[in-house]
């Protein structure tokens, strides 16, 4: 067991993956303090954690992980003992029409939690980074810990750069470090502008399903809160300066993903599943858009003992249930 205090620092927990992460930690009761540093861009949304807002073990602050006193202040004042890093610039999309912004957030603001590392070494550093930073894989090969990385959009190159940053600091300066690789997660509280939210809204509207080119693009497919589950497990019991794979050892063509978002948003709403695959459309494909990740999770399987609670099946259920109650669109 590594932690005696329990007492952690998330940055970007009023995103998606890291309010799971979070309310994960608040409702098992498995940490005394969690500080939530968030600039609460775009995509962050503090009523991801409304649930917990009046609770004396949670505090958000909201600020920017660029600032290195801001950060500095919070660990010495609220005796942090382990940053969980998950703040970023996530979506590929606007990578492509304005990289500058996941230069500044992903690599910089990466740098600057590190520099911080430095100063206060007993601080353990987890980076919350994507099977993206390996590149694409055609329609065989799998990613394992030890891929090569080979980032493609200007996304997945400023992750890549950031996850240098970690390990460089932790090989040069010693610091403590995990890393993990995720797959692409799903779930309740995510920014409408990602696949299946979307394509849920989209539904629920009768608006457009938008496939970008074939719809052919695989993805495998990890429940968010089985991604919060796999981080704790190795804030626990993972290795000193190890990377793992998290993912939901589920891949899809992004169509057959529709269908299977359409099939459940049809068995949910009483609709004729028929109707909406009607409201498929091709659009032109993404630039230089990744035909496949896959990754091989059998470490974190073997070693830590984890593997992902909920089927594709019973992720949608429950996804989908939450956006019908939660609609939202971008
Ligand atoms: N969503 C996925 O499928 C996926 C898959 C693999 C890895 N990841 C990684 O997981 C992490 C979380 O992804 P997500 O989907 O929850 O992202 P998200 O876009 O939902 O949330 C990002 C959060 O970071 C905050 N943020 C942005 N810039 C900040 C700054 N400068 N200082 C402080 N906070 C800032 C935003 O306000 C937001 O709350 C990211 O590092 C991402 O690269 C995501």
């Amino acid at each position: 067991m590594r932690y005696l205090k329990k007492r952690l620092l998330v940055t970007g927990g009023a995103g998606f993956m890291g309010s799971a992460f979070i309310r994960l930690l608040l409702k098992d009761s498995l940490c005394e303090r969690v500080v939530n540093l968030d600039l609460l861009t775009y995509a962050g949304n503090p009523a991801n954690l409304e649930a917990y807002a009046d609770d004396a073990r949670y505090l958000l602050v909201q600020g920017d992980i660029r600032d290195e006193k801001l950060v500095e202040k919070i660990c010495r004042e609220e005796e942090i003992d382990t940053i969980v890093h998950f703040a970023a610039e996530t979506h590929v999309d606007r990578s492509i029409a304005g990289p500058h912004a996941f230069l500044e957030t992903n690599v910089c603001g990466t740098f600057a939690l590190l520099q911080v590392v430095r100063k206060i070494p007993h601080l353990h550093f987890h980076q919350i980074s994507t099977d993206e930073v390996f590149g694409s894989l055609g329609e065989t090969g799998i990613f394992t810990e030890e891929s090569p990385y080979l980032p493609n959009s200007p996304y997945a190159a400023s992750k890549a750069a950031a996850d240098h940053f970690v390990l460089s600091f932790a090989h040069t300066y010693g610091l403590s470090v995990t890393l993990s690789h995720s797959s692409n997660n799903y779930g309740p509280h995510q920014y409408p502008e990602k696949f299946v939210p979307r394509m849920i809204n989209a539904c629920l509207t009768m608006q457009p399903l938008p496939l970008y080119g074939t719809g052919e693009n695989v993805r495998d497919w990890l429940f968010v809160e089985d991604h919060a589950e796999a981080v704790w497990k190795i804030l626990n019991d993972g290795k000193i300066g190890e990377m793992y794979n998290i993912g939901g050892s589920c891949e899809k063509k992004n169509f057959d993903m529709l269908h299977l978002i359409i099939d459940e948003v049809a068995r949910q709403c009483e609709e004729n599943p028929e109707t909406l695959r009607q409201l498929i459309t091709f659009v032109e494909d993404r630039p230089g858009h990744d035909f496949r990740y896959g990754l091989d999770c059998s470490k974190i399987r073997r070693e830590l003992g984890w593997s992902p609670r909920h089927t594709l099946a019973e992720g949608l259920k429950k996804t989908v249930s939450y956006y019908l109650i939660c609609p939202s669109s971008v």
